[in-house]
Formats: C-alpha cells, sequence, structure tokens
C-alpha cells in the first residue's frame, strides 16, 4: 500500500516495497554463493552507513563463511552529489592476496565508489568486485565495473533501507522516493 511520509522539508512515497527489496538481495546472494563459494576466505566490505541494513540482510543469505568488515567514505550533502570525496576510515584488515566484496548502498555517480577502489587498490587485493543494492544507470559517468546490483532505477532520489534524505529515512523498511 502506498504511504507518503515526510523527512525534514520532503514528501517521499513508497517506491519499492520490503517483499521486492528482500527478492533482489536473495538473487544477489545466490550470484555470490555461485562465485564465492570456492574461494579463499572473502573479505566483505561494507560502505558506512547506507549499506548496514543491505550487509546484515545479504549475509544471511550467504552460505560460505566470509570476514565482515565496515568502512566509511561519504560524498553526499542533500539531494545532490557534492562531488567531494572524502577519506576512506576503517580499513583494519590486511587486504594483501584476498578476495573482496565491497557492499554499497547505491552508485549514482561513481564517484565516491571510485575513490574507494583506488584506495583498495593500494593494498594489493586478489580481486575486488561491487555489489551494490541500488544502480543508476543514467547517472554513473565511470568506467569500472559494477558486477553484482541488486536493483536498478532512474535518477529519482530515494529513501529508505539504509539510504537516508540529510540522516532521516535510514530505518525506513520499503523504499521511498521524493515527491515534486
Ligand atoms: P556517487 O558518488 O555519486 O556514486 O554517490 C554515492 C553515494 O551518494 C551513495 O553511497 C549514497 O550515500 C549517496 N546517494 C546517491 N544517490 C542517492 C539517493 O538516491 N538517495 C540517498 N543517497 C544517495
Ligand atoms: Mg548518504
Amino acid at each position: 500500500m502506498e504511504k507518503i511520509v515526510k523527512l525534514h522539508d520532503k514528501e517521499f512515497r513508497t517506491l519499492i516495497p520490503e517483499a521486492e527489496i528482500d527478492r533482489a538481495v536473495s538473487e544477489l546472494a545466490d550470484k555470490l554463493n555461485a562465485d564465492y563459494r570456492d574461494r579463499p576466505t572473502p573479505l566483505i566490505l561494507g560502505v558506512l552507513n547506507g549499506a548496514f541494513m543491505f550487509a546484515s540482510d545479504l549475509v544471511k543469505k550467504l552460505d560460505f563463511n566470509p570476514e565482515l568488515s565496515f568502512v566509511k567514505l561519504s560524498s553526499y550533502c542533500g539531494t545532490g552529489s557534492t562531488g567531494k570525496v572524502s577519506e576512506l576510515i576503517g580499513l583494519k584488515n590486511n587486504l594483501e592476496g584476498r578476495h573482496i566484496i565491497v557492499l554499497e548502498d547505491i552508485v549514482d555517480t561513481g564517484e565516491s565508489m571510485e575513490h574507494l577502489l583506488k584506495s583498495l587498490e593500494g593494498h594489493r587485493p586478489a580481486s575486488v568486485e561491487i555489489a551494490t543494492l541500488f544502480f543508476k544507470p543514467r547517472a554513473f559517468r565511470k568506467d569500472f565495473a559494477v558486477k553484482y546490483r541488486a536493483l536498478e532505477i532512474g535518477n529519482e532520489f530515494i529513501v529508505g533501507y539504509g539510504l537516508d534524505y540529510n540522516e532521516l529515512g535510514r530505518n525506513f523498511r520499503d523504499v521511498y522516493v521524493a515527491v515534486g
């Protein structure tokens, strides 16, 4: 059922219900299970804050044993990308020779992910792939591969299931889109 919520100055309406998100996360987990089952202990790196809920639900659906860690990187202010990317923090694991799966809530322009990939490359991992809950193909302007995408959307601004509008809306089970 469609619902309207207000966060700060904006109204949002239901776009993707919980059940559809859950289905997409399961499909993505199946692909990771097929690709990583036989590799030596993959390292899952969740990107905070946005990927916390996605990471939590996804790892419960994996049938291999990954290490799980989180990093933080933020480039967003309000509903438009600032283009400025801050430092990557929280990287504690030794990444050399590791198979890394980066978990993101959303890849929009790809700016912040590009920055993260560059930081990771310096640590000489065996492989790095990106698994994102949402992908905006029309906003993406980079040339790295985003191999695992649970859901693709247009250029609309969304909140819920980890994603925020100025820090609100992350706790919603469904995903909402800005109205107007
Ligand atoms: P990019 O650097 O332009 O790819 O933006 C990536 C970051 O911007 C994501 O990790 C999100 O935190 C944020 N972001 C991009 N699009 C949205 C959106 O529609 N809703 C909420 N946050 C978004
Ligand atoms: Mg954000």
